[in-house]
């Protein structure tokens, strides 16, 4: 009879309590499904004393996490702590280099380390699996890294991030400002205290560095990504994203280009009809397009205790089964370094809302200067507010959204500054780029 794989957690707070709980209550279900048992024997936090709601009878409490790593009982190292410093970072190298296998969700460590980590795992014979990072109970690395492994790929993008879909849901279902659906989000514990690292983008940011390493075959540079968040989204916008024909979504896409890959998040606006448009909530997705085949979307919860260990523990019965993938996809020595396509000749249509100035001539002022640009426009809107009737010469300002056929971000960064010098316009323009499916 094979021996049980034996393991050690470090962390047991939202998700590690419902790994503990899982491997206990699927014990049956997963010794069929590995070939063998799988047991927690050492647990590590920052409390002993703290209530998990989990039976850690018989389990060994182990004070220092770097202990735990090495621990000779251990076969396997679960690094549910987060962070992308010590002590997950010192222990996970540990675990590596003691020829330990390592399952973890730590999205900020291989964000920041994963390649100095795959090389460990890749010397010392360890598995390095970390299906939970990106989009939690959604299996996507795997389909990137093992289902899609004969097919190449040209774009993977993705609603990476619960708390901003969820604003923006709110947003554009109840008129709501970002302000109040941020507030409400807090309340139901769908963002933290401080949003920053959700709503400014970065924590889409970090999952999409993994990502894109893994689609295009070259090393994880978080630094690549070009980051905005979606605290500049207004009702406005959301309303006439929706009479236009599309929805605005927090987008990580990489995607390749002739200058290199592109790695990018900000709001973005997709056509209603596709399938990431349709995803609400704190849900998350995941769309791939690979060459000759139409594109692949994974839609499922992207946070939650119960999700994210759901990723984990199938993660922990690979290593149980002795299957041990390259952890991004190739060997170290083939990855390549990102190089990354400049923002300012990103491609795409646009989305633009000025607010002009009610006078003769402002809009043959703004056309002409986006044509300077080569800017085509596809289509022009002035709103009046409430459909109140042009001012008759008085300097109100009044909202103009534009949409532009595909074009360069340089030249609208350069028509909308000129704009802005004409003073034709008060406040600074909203842009929002549209993505096409
Ligand atoms: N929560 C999610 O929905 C989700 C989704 C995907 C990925 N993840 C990732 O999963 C990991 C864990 O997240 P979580 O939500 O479970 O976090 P959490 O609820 O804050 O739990 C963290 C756990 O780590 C322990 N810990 C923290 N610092 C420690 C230290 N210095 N030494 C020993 N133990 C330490 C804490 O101990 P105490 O309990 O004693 O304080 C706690 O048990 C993170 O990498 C996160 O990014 C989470």
């Amino acid at each position: 009879m094979v021996a049980p794989l034996k393991l050690g957690i470090a962390g047991l707070g939202t998700v590690g309590a419902e790994v503990v709980r899982l491997i206990e209550t699927q014990a049956r279900v997963l010794a069929g499904r590995s070939g063998r048992g799988i047991r927690v024997v050492a647990v590590t936090a920052r409390s002993k004393a703290k209530k998990r709601g989990v039976d850690l009878r018989g389990v060994e409490w182990v004070k220092d996490p770097l202990a735990l790593a090495t621990h000779p009982e251990v076969d396997c190292f679960v690094e549910l702590m987060g962070g992308a410093g010590d002590p997950a970072l010192s222990a996970v190298e540990a675990a590596l280099g003691s020829g330990k296998s390592v399952v973890t969700a730590n999205k900020a460590l291989l964000a920041k380390h994963g390649i100095k980590l795959a090389k460990a795992a890749e010397k010392h014979g360890g598995a390095l699996n970390f299906e939970a990072a990106v989009g939690a109970a959604i299996p996507v690395i795997k389909t990137l890294r093992e289902g899609l492994a004969g097919t190449g790929i040209n774009r993977v993008y993705g609603i990476l991030n619960g708390t901003c879909n969820y604003i923006l849901t709110r947003m554009e279902q109840e008129g709501l400002s970002f302000a109040e659906c941020l507030k409400d989000a807090q309340r139901l514990g769908y963002a933290e205290a401080n949003p920053s690292f959700d709503v400014d983008g970065h924590d889409t940011a970090q999952k999409l560095a993994i990502l894109a390493s893994l689609a295009f075959g070259t090393k994880v540079a978080q630094s690549a990504v070009y980051v905005e968040g979606i605290s500049s989204i207004a009702p406005e916008d959301l309303r006439a994203a929706a009479d236009l024909g599309y929805r605005v979504k927090l987008l990580g896409v990489a995607v390749r280009t002739a200058t290199g890959i592109e790695q990018r998040v900000h709001p973005t606006m997709v056509p209603k009809s596709s399938s990431i448009a349709q995803v609400m909530g704190v849900t998350n997705a995941v769309t791939i397009d690979g060459e000759g085949i139409p594109p692949i979307t994974l839609v499922g919860p992207g946070a939650g205790g119960a999700a994210t260990a759901s990723a984990v523990v199938a993660d922990i019965a690979d290593v149980a089964r002795g299957i041990r993938a390259n952890p991004f996809g190739r060997p170290i020595a083939q990855l390549r370094d990102t190089r990354k396509a400049p923002m300012e000749r990103h491609e795409g249509g646009y989305y633009i809302r000025l607010l002009a100035r009610d006078l003769p001539g402002t809009a043959a002022t703004i056309a002409t200067r986006l044509a300077e640009q080569k800017i085509s426009i596809e289509s022009i809107v002035q709103r009046h507010p409430n459909g109140a009737a042009p001012s008759g010469g008085k300097a109100v300002p009044v909202p103009v959204i534009l949409i532009t056929y595909a074009t360069h971000e340089d030249g609208v960064r350069r028509a909308l500054a000129a704009v802005q010098r004409d003073k034709v316009i008060t406040g600074r323009p909203q842009v929002i780029r549209i993505e096409k499916n």
